[in-house]
């Protein structure tokens, strides 16, 4: 049984990630920004309240997490707010990158002792193809896919920083949550089982990895 701390817990990917881990019987700590609302997560987990957004939020949480042991720290919380060359504003940009690509590495750089206490910790962060510069041939979404692009180079660094623990980088897919307004093409508990087995598998050797959910690598 492994101790699993995913943020963004209450609602779509975030949801269907901590109730697999709980299935199979993993102690799952889910975070919320409205504990009290997240009544599905409190039914199969401990819910800790955390904006990944707010730096007190972040140290408060890792205050009343200290000295336990975290096996697993998937930064899953994110937004994203549809833009295109004329609607794009510096406030939308920033509340992207802040919660998109600050919040992932504040909530690792906080959650770091817990990590450590772990005979084989692992960090997990759902990014986005969106995030590829490579794979972009559409244009629009500044904020979204430059808060991806600088997640995957947060993430990479970290697979550096924290080597020798596997740190992976995760394209979930098109998923049927509120974020694409339902539009996608596989639910959030099929894409959870898809991650799942990724980080399951996932070793020293994969680190710093950008990774589509049917585990194969993207481009950067
Ligand atoms: N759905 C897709 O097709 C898709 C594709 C590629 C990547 N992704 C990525 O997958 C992850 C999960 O997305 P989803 O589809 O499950 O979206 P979702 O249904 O909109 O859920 C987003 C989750 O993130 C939380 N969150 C947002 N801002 C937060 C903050 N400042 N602090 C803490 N939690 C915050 C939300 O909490 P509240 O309920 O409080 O808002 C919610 O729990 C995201 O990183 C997203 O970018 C999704």
């Amino acid at each position: 049984m492994a101790t699993i701390l995913v943020t963004g817990a209450n609602r779509g990917i975030g949801l269907a990630l901590a109730e697999q881990f709980a299935a199979r019987g993993d102690e799952v700590i889910g975070t919320a920004r409205k504990p009290e609302s997240a009544q599905a997560l409190s039914k199969i987990a401990e819910v800790q309240l955390c904006d990944v957004a707010d730096d007190n939020s972040v140290v408060a949480l890792a205050e009343r997490l200290e000295g336990r042991i975290i096996d697993l720290l998937i930064n899953n919380a994110g937004i994203l707010e549809i833009d295109d060359l004329h609607s794009v504003s510096s406030a939308s940009m920033i509340r992207q990158f802040n919660v998109n690509a600050v919040g992932p590495l504040r909530v690792t750089q906080a959650l770091r002792p817990n990590l450590a206490l772990s005979d084989a910790p692992k960090v997990a962060c759902v990014t986005s193809r969106m995030g590829s510069i490579t794979d972009n041939t559409s244009g629009r979404f500044y904020g979204y896919r430059s808060s991806k692009a600088a997640l995957n180079m947060v993430g990479k660094c970290l697979s550096l920083d924290l080597a020798p623990t596997p740190v992976v980088l995760l394209h979930p897919g098109m998923v049927k949550t509120d974020m694409v307004g339902g539009n996608g093409d596989v639910t959030a508990e099929e894409a959870a089982l898809k991650l799942i087995a990724i980080i399951d598998r996932a070793g020293p050797g994969d680190t710093g990895q950008f990774l589509h959910r049917d585990d194969y690598e993207l481009p950067w």
